[in-house]
């Protein structure tokens, strides 16, 4: 029988190295686990209806829409979010590659841009611009026309 949606259930997930355990709804989605729940609030939520790609995350290294996933969805699993990139504020390659390449313009879908564009060059370092449209087809800018974007990522490859 599927759970109550306000049924509570224990959950430990881990999220940019660091284990949480908590007690979650059943209806609880990861976005909202995420900021609401743990305070990561670079994952943004821009439509809520798994279109825009603003609240992308890595979920055992692969791009999900963390609105698309229910929290208890991902106990037990590891998770990524755009803190987790610069930990200590030293920005990796590809975050420097969009600040040179101005590759956003009010920043809403740059974090989901980041972690979509992070897992591409973790699976094909040197990835072409065609590869880079692709892999981002899922994340909507308003700002940019996806130009800079585009030109960003593939510059940031070969130094992730
Ligand atoms: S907020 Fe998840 S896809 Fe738009
Ligand atoms: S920079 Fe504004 S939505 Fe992409």
């Amino acid at each position: 029988m599927a759970a109550e949606p306000t049924a509570s259930r224990a959950i430990g997930i881990d999220v940019n190295g660091e284990r949480y355990e908590r007690d979650v709804t059943a209806r609880t989605l990861l976005v909202h686990f995420l900021r609401d729940e743990l305070q990561l609030t670079g994952t943004h939520i821009g439509c809520d209806t798994g279109n825009c790609g603003a609240c992308t995350v890595l979920l055992d290294g692969q791009p999900v829409k963390s609105c698309m996933l229910l929290a208890v969805q991902a106990d037990g699993a590891s998770v990524r979010t755009v803190e987790g990139l610069a930990p200590n504020g030293d920005l990796t390659p590809l975050q420097r590659s969009f600040n040179e390449h101005h590759a956003l313009q009010c920043g809403y879908c740059t974090p989901g841009m980041l972690m979509s564009a992070t897992a591409l060059l973790e699976r094909n370092p040197r990835p072409t611009e065609e590869d880079v449209r692709y892999a981002l087809q899922g994340n909507i800018c308003r700002c940019t026309g996806y130009v800079n974007i585009v030109e960003a990522v593939v510059d940031a490859g070969g130094e992730s």
